[in-house]
């Protein structure tokens, strides 16, 4: 079994969708090992996007994510990192197939509803970053 590092951006947050977002993991049979809704500060988020610092985005990327409560979460199943990235569907908005999370709630590439890890070494990452010694 796999654990990944998702969460709902700002914008999720604001819209409400946290439980509709949940519920999908849950349903798919992922089992919840930790959540919790914070502001994340500006040095969080560089550390979390520091693969996207030299993008024209990043600073409105930085500003976005820090703009209002996220609801950082970590997953436990098979194959829990490809298969969440299947759910959220693809960041490109034209990509994003209807089913998915950002298909359907998101018509823009930089305000999507939700956060994934992309790989074992970004989910280990991410856990540390966000969970620090949080996690039972
Ligand atoms: P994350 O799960 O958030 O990492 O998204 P991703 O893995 O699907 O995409 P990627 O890591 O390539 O980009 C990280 C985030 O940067 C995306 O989710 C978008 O919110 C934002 N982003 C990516 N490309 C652009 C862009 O061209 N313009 C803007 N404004 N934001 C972008
Ligand atoms: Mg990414």
């Amino acid at each position: 079994v796999e654990k990944t590092f998702l969460m709902i951006k700002p914008d999720g947050v604001k819209r409400q969708v946290i439980g509709d977002v949940v519920n999908r993991f849950e349903r798919r049979g992922f089992e919840l090992k930790g959540a919790k809704l914070m502001v994340a500060t500006r040095e969080i988020a560089e550390a979390h996007y520091a693969e996207h610092a030299d993008k024209p985005f990043f600073g409105e990327l930085v500003d976005f994510i820090t703009s209002g409560p996220v609801f950082a979460m970590v997953w436990e199943g098979e194959s829990a990192i490809s298969l969440a990235r299947t759910m959220m569907g693809a960041t490109k908005p034209a990509d994003s197939q209807p089913g998915t999370i950002r298909g359907d709630f998101a018509t823009t590439i930089s305000e999507n509803i939700i956060h994934g890890s992309d790989s074992a070494e970004s989910a280990e990452r991410e856990i540390s970053l966000w969970f620090a010694g949080e996690l039972a």
